[in-house]
């Protein structure tokens, strides 16, 4: 049993500036050699990669052509591009599985997932699992791994357990599940260290006083640092 990795959004063959542009290439063509190539140098044979879905877009033939040339055991979790007809070319490949919905007219949409000592929620959508003010330590969350929004940050509104899969914030590259893990005990770490730090209360109360917008990003964090300025103001 070799490593699991993950990724999503490859997009194969959509030749739009927008999508090959903000990932550092010029054309379709040098994305798509570049996203095989990476792909290549970090996974070996019996590595594990679940893919988040938008395999490919457009020329199907030249699609398969590329999700062919790719390492691994690899199972496809489908996005909003993975069309029907999508999904059964994918599976006739011997080292691709695809996610399937035994409900009929449906799409399969995600799938839980225990690693270690970690639950995750495996989906192409971002989706709320979980909130912070739970428990300050990740294993007591339901962690959302996702793809489909193309962001360029890790994290989701800055909540450190929907971790962004996508090719776009990892270097068009796949990520080692171990990886993903320690980057967002990290983020964790400081989300509750942040939570303490006075200064960021005082800041944020600055915000408050001048009926600026508190929560930015909508994200847990946030709220919760507001609704601690807004119990320090009514005790004074
Ligand atoms: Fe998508």
């Amino acid at each position: 049993m070799g490593r699991i990795f993950l990724t999503s959004d490859t997009h194969f063959g959509h030749d739009r500036e927008f999508l090959y542009g903000p990932r550092g290439f010029s054309s379709i063509q040098e994305h798509d050699e570049a996203v095989i190539r990476n792909w290549n140098s970090v996974v070996q044979p019996d590595d594990t990669v679940y893919h988040l879905g938008d395999v490919m877009l457009n020329d199907n033939d030249h699609g398969m052509d590329c999700l062919k040339q790719l390492n691994g055991n690899i199972y496809i979790i489908p996005g909003n591009h993975d069309t029907k007809n999508r999904l059964e070319l994918y599976k006739t490949l011997p080292n691709v599985k695809v996610l399937e919905s035994n409900f009929p007219d449906t799409v399969a949409a995600g799938i839980y997932f225990k690693y270690r000592k970690y639950l995750f929620y495996m989906s192409h959508h971002p989706t709320m699992t979980s909130n912070l003010e739970k428990d300050p330590y990740l294993k007591a969350h339901l962690i959302n791994l996702f793809g489909h929004t193309h962001q360029q940050k890790q994290f989701y509104n800055d909540i450190p357990f929907m971790f962004h899969v996508g090719m776009d914030s990892n270097n068009c590259t796949p990520v080692l599940l171990d990886d993903a893990i320690e980057i967002m005990r990290e983020e964790m770490k400081k989300c509750i260290d942040m939570l303490d730090i006075e200064e960021t209360l005082a800041n944020v109360a600055e915000e408050v006083r001048e009926g600026g917008e508190v929560c930015p990003t909508q994200s847990n964090i946030w709220t919760t640092i507001a609704r601690r300025v807004k119990s320090l103001f009514s005790k004074t």
